[in-house]
């Protein structure tokens, strides 16, 4: 299988990312399937207006990637704008593309609702990503939940160049929606997001975690008293890092009392730590290295340019556009 999928290069990576994605993206790779990941900072740039902070955090995800398992001998990791082909592909796709298949994306709606104002690459969006996942080809596309539309609008396009030209030029793709994970809670026990600023995040210090986990949101039951694990936003981080036996018994500590919300803070620390100690040593040499880490992106670049070369090509050809060089 050749699986593809790509990270918006917006924030520091945190542990929903990780529960909710990265760590699926490895398991592919670990499978044994063809992977290629990017970072989309095409995407990004629909909403980011930094370019220092841009560049910075296109390196910070790349890191990220491959402080995580992402083994650059068996996966292709890129940047999205190593390969610029890709925008041209995306301009093929715009003239396909009904305005009424973009007038109803979610994702452009609710940025509108929430006040955004919209540029024409926010509208665009979809179409990016449509031509970022098939100019590879990609038969299987892991993402979030929130992200199922967007393949669909990409099986859409995909099928209707096929059509609208008689050719079997672009290959559709299928989704795999990543389980839930029951949503990861946030410090706040809203959805962990960095868009409402209640995330704990991968790469930091141990003291930074444990002052991070301090923050997360409790009520005010005295220490001696009884407490519910199951409303608790600590536990329910507690959940994703903690193993089944100790969970019990953090639950039954709960339910008996004397045990503080304090604690459980402060084991979640711990474990986080301990789950990401390896991951965080990894991304200190990197960043100690920063040839290495460009010459892997520059390599992976290199291979996706070949792939994305050979489908514009076929579409060049398919839809009547010359070059001459
Ligand atoms: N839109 C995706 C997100 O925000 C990121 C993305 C861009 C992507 N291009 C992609 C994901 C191609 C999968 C495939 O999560």
């Amino acid at each position: 299988m050749r699986v593809l999928s790509g990270t918006q290069p917006t924030g520091r990576l945190h542990v929903g990312n990780y529960l909710g994605a990265l760590r699926q993206y490895i398991r592919l790779q670990d499978e044994g399937n063809e992977c290629f990941y990017f970072v989309a900072n095409y995407h990004a740039l629909t909403a980011m207006r930094s370019p220092a902070e841009l560049a910075e955090l296109s390196r910070h995800v790349a890191m990220g990637y491959l402080s995580l398992g992402l083994d650059p001998q068996r996966s292709v990791l890129f940047i999205q704008s190593d390969v610029p082909q890709v925008a041209e592909l995306t301009w093929i796709l715009n003239c396909i593309c009904p305005m009424g298949l973009m007038e109803k994306a979610h994702s452009f709606k609710d940025k509108v609702a929430r006040g955004i104002a919209p540029n024409l690459g926010l509208f665009d969006y979809p179409v990016l990503q449509a031509a970022d996942i098939t100019i590879y080809d990609a038969n299987l596309v892991p993402v979030g939940q929130d992200q199922k539309q967007h393949i669909e609008i990409t099986r859409d396009l995909a099928g209707k160049l096929n059509r609208e030209f008689d050719r079997e030029v672009l290959v559709l793709p299928e989704p795999h929606i990543l389980p839930e994970v029951a949503v990861v809670p946030g410090l706040d026990g809203q959805k962990m997001s960095k868009s409402y600023g209640n995330t704990i995040e991968i790469f930091q210090t141990a003291k930074q975690t444990k002052k991070r986990c301090a923050q997360i949101v409790t009520d005010s039951t005295p220490l001696e008293e009884p407490k519910n694990p199951d409303t608790c936003n600590v536990f329910a981080l507690l959940r994703h890092f903690a193993d089944e036996t100790e969970l019990e018994e953090i639950a039954t500590s709960y339910r008996a009392g004397g045990y503080g919300y304090g604690h459980a803070k402060g084991r979640l620390a711990e474990l986080i730590n301990e789950r990401f100690a390896a991951a965080r040593e990894k991304y200190a040499e990197l960043e100690a290295s920063p040839d290495t880490v460009r010459d892997i992106l520059r390599e992976g670049g290199r291979k996706a340019r070949q792939t994305a070369d050979a489908t514009l090509a076929r579409v060049r050809e398919a839809t009547g556009i010359v070059t001459t060089y």
